[in-house]
Parts: C-alpha cells; sequence; structure tokens
C-alpha cells in the first residue's frame, strides 16, 4: 500500500506513513491564550488514531488578532510563561505518543479576525471582509510591524521546537495574513511588500527563512498554500505557480495544497460569490472526490519538495490511487477526523470503508435556492458556518474527554458556537486586562 509508505522530508525527518490529519482549529486554550490539557486528551487521541503526520490547528503569533478567541497564542511581545511552556510539553509529549509526527500550525489571522475579537484586524491593506457585518476595517501594517511579525514567526517555531513539536506549518493559505499579503486584491501596497508578485511573496518567504535561521536544518518546515484564491483579482493558479517557483528555493519540507477564503470557502469544498474560475475548465476537478487535484497536478510539475494535497479525500481506494499516479506524496483529512479520530489506522490496517462525508448531511437546507446565486448568500453562509460550528463542537467535547455526538443538531450547535466564541473572547479580554 502507498499510504502506509514512509516518506523521507528533505531536512532528513522520516514521516511513518502518508497520512495526515490536518489543521483543524481547536478553540481549547486557557483564558490567556495558553494551551491546556484538552489540547493532550485531543490530540492524544488522534495520536493513537494512526496518521503519521498531525498538524495542530492555527497557533497565533499575535495575541490581539486571533482566528478565534480560543486559538493558543505564541507571542514575541509577551513571551509564554512556565505553566504556558509546560501546557505546550504535555501537548506535545501527547500528541507523539504514538511514534507519528506533530507539527505546529502557525499563524496571524490577518484581516480574518472576528469583530468580537479585535476592532482592528492587521492587514497589508485596508481592504475590509464583508461576511455578515462580522469583521472590522483592518489597518494597513507598517513596515516595521511587518518585520516584527517575521520575527514572531520564527520565536513562535523555536518554542514549538523546544517544546517538543517536532515541525512547524507557515500558513500562508485561506485568507489569513500571509495569505492575504499574496492577494493582489487585498494587498495594494506600493512599498516593497506589495505590488509584483515577489514583493507580494516576500513576507512568507522572509518568513520561512527567519524560521530556518532559528531552528536549523533538520527540522521540518512546512507551508500551506493556496492553489487559487477563487476570486477575481485575487491570487491566481498562475501566481500560486510562481510562489512555488519561488519556495523551491527556500528548502521547505512539505508544501500543502488547498485553496479559497473566508469568502470563497472552497477549502471546504463550497463556492462564494465571485468565482474567478471558468467552470469548464475544472469540471473534471468539481466530479472527482478530492478538489485540489488537478492543480495538484500541476503544482507537482514545478515543486522539487514533497506535496499534500488536502480537501474532499474520503475513501482509501482514492487515496491509493493519488498516491501511487504520484500526485502527492501525503494526503490530508480534516472533517472525517472529528469524529473518527482512528481512521488513518483503519485503512492502513487495510478497511476499505469509505471515511464518513459528513459535509453531505450538514445543512440548514438543502434546498437549491440556497445554494444559488448571490442574494441568497447569507443563507449560504449560515450553511457553511452552521456545518464549521458542528465540527467545532465535536471537537470541543472528544477534547473534553466526552467522545463525539453524532446525533448532534446542526442548529443547536450553531447557537452553542456563538455563545460559546462570545463568551470566551469576553474571558479573553477581561484576562488581558488584569
Ligand atoms: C473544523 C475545522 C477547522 C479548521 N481549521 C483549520 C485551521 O486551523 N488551519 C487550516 O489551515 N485549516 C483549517 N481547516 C481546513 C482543513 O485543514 C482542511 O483544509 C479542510 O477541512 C478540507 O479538508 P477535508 O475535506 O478533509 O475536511 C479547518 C477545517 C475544519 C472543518
Amino acid at each position: 500500500m502507498y499510504m502506509s509508505r514512509s516518506l523521507t522530508l528533505p531536512c532528513g525527518a522520516e514521516l511513518p506513513n502518508r497520512l495526515c490529519k490536518a489543521a483543524m482549529t481547536e478553540g481549547v486554550a486557557d483564558e490567556r491564550l495558553r494551551a491546556t490539557d484538552r489540547h493532550a486528551e485531543l490530540y492524544g487521541q488522534w495520536s493513537d488514531g494512526g496518521a503519521g503526520l498531525l498538524l495542530t490547528g492555527n497557533v497565533m503569533i499575535d495575541r490581539r488578532v486571533l482566528e478565534r478567541p480560543g486559538n493558543v497564542a505564541i507571542d514575541r511581545s509577551s513571551p509564554p510563561d512556565d505553566t504556558a511552556r509546560a501546557a505546550l510539553r504535555r501537548w506535545a509529549q501527547a500528541g507523539t505518543r504514538g511514534g507519528n509526527h506533530l507539527w505546529m500550525q502557525i499563524s496571524h489571522a490577518g484581516r480574518q479576525s472576528p469583530r468580537y475579537v479585535t476592532g482592528e484586524p492587521l492587514a497589508p491593506s485596508e481592504v475590509g471582509l464583508k461576511i455578515l457585518g462580522n469583521y472590522a476595517r483592518p489597518r494597513a501594517l507598517r513596515d516595521e510591524e511587518i518585520r516584527d511579525f517575521i520575527e514572531r514567526f520564527a520565536f513562535a517555531a523555536e518554542v514549538a521546537r523546544d517544546s517538543g513539536f517536532t515541525g512547524v506549518q507557515v500558513h500562508a493559505a485561506h485568507g489569513y495574513l500571509l495569505s492575504s499579503f499574496l492577494s493582489p486584491e487585498t494587498n495594494r501596497r506600493t512599498d516593497e511588500w506589495g505590488g509584483s508578485l515577489e514583493n507580494r511573496a516576500r513576507m512568507l518567504l522572509e518568513t520561512v527563512r527567519a524560521i530556518r535561521r532559528t531552528v536549523g536544518p533538520d527540522f521540518p518546515i512546512a507551508v500551506k498554500l493556496n492553489s487559487d484564491d477563487f476570486r477575481k483579482g485575487g491570487f491566481s493558479h498562475e501566481d500560486c505557480l510562481q510562489v512555488v517557483e519561488l519556495l523551491n528555493a527556500e528548502g521547505i519540507d512539505l508544501l500543502e495544497i488547498s485553496g479559497g477564503t473566508y469568502e470563497q470557502p472552497r477549502l471546504l469544498g463550497f463556492e462564494g460569490q465571485e468565482a474567478s474560475v471558468d467552470p469548464n475548465t475544472r469540471e473534471s476537478t468539481r466530479k472527482r472526490e478530492a478538489y485540489f487535484i488537478d492543480y495538484a497536478q500541476s503544482i507537482r510539475r514545478i515543486a522539487t519538495m514533497p506535496l499534500m494535497v488536502t480537501g474532499g479525500f474520503r475513501t482509501p481506494a482514492f487515496v491509493e490511487e493519488v498516491l501511487a499516479a504520484g500526485h502527492c506524496d501525503v494526503v490530508g483529512l480534516g472533517r472525517p477526523m472529528t469524529t473518527d479520530m482512528d481512521l488513518p489506522k483503519r485503512w492502513l490496517a487495510g478497511e476499505e470503508a469509505p471515511a464518513i462525508r459528513h459535509e453531505q448531511r450538514l445543512k440548514l437546507s438543502d434546498r437549491r435556492w440556497l445554494s444559488g446565486a448571490s442574494p441568497i448568500f447569507f443563507f449560504k453562509i449560515l450553511n457553511i458556518f452552521g456545518a464549521q460550528a458542528w465540527y467545532y463542537q465535536q471537537l470541543q467535547r472528544i477534547a473534553a474527554g466526552r467522545g463525539a455526538d453524532m446525533k448532534m443538531g446542526l442548529l443547536g450547535a450553531f447557537l452553542r458556537y456563538q455563545l460559546d466564541e462570545l463568551s470566551t473572547a469576553w474571558r479573553v479580554r477581561r484576562a488581558a486586562k488584569r
């Protein structure tokens, strides 16, 4: 079986197999944004579940601008105390107990930080996100702040390494800060951080270099990158190919391909407004199980580093087909792993049953007009956020040792999630003032 083969990375580290639990934000940090025993519980279970690689959810480098109020932050401006470092060590220990790798995904939310976290998101330019009024208009970063953020990424990577995480992944996809620097739609700067693609990619490349300088040559560094933002005037697939060429020179160990942003949530197989892709050209992709495979194939032709693709993989037969064809080296699994912690182990043992396809039933409504044109974008967004809330609630249950609840309703999950987020945001703000 191809999925059970090990993979030696350019830095010399070895992944025991080709299955990865993709990054999924956990939302179980304490009010000081420190890891907790719930992280250890969750990742201990995943580590027992057989994947060769576990990626953590977003760990933020800036405690002011979070992706969610329950994120862990490793922020150089207020370095982790002994309690925070001990919790990170417990997390890393539990998450590697199965002999797998555990890489910390380090990230800055950029303009995609909700209003209940911050009234001042930070971004390359002042281009706001228009989703139900939930995101404040961002402030454009100053040159010295960008340079500081690059060092913060490196600091977080160093803390990850010192705590026992076996690698890091730089999150440069899905519209967060580094991704928004890459996009001409959101990056309107005229200094050395904007304009040409080389300038827009500068922050990502400098970040990778700073991390490598800090962690040394034998520590895995991965990058998660969009194959396309699927936005008119945004980061295109052609841009992506050029960034891959630039990354070829940086000695990264794994490139993960995803796609889309909050406004165009293709990462989850949804289409938002203003899709920029000709529907005919990617028809084959739509029909297939994993929706970024066609993109990965064109990236594969030029990429010199190992490649991972995430999004839509649900059958072991298709995973085998993709690996056997050499379209990628590692396959990422997200949503199925929110309830089936040991799916990789079962597939590696030869089980042929597909993963559960939560996405096919988790909808507030199936009516066609809800998934149609932009006037009902509101309902479509509700469908997407409702399903996300369901996954978040499952992860929180498992982290609390309560197990998944397959009978959980979507609307209830959505409402509970909103309440949880607001109350967590309030506790985080109160703790920050103390
Ligand atoms: C609940 C949930 C949380 C997620 N959090 C993150 C995250 O923190 N970082 C990230 O890069 N992607 C995140 N994603 C995207 C996944 O890593 C993955 O790209 C996506 O779910 C598609 O894979 P799948 O079809 O196997 O679910 C998240 C997805 C879900 C469902």
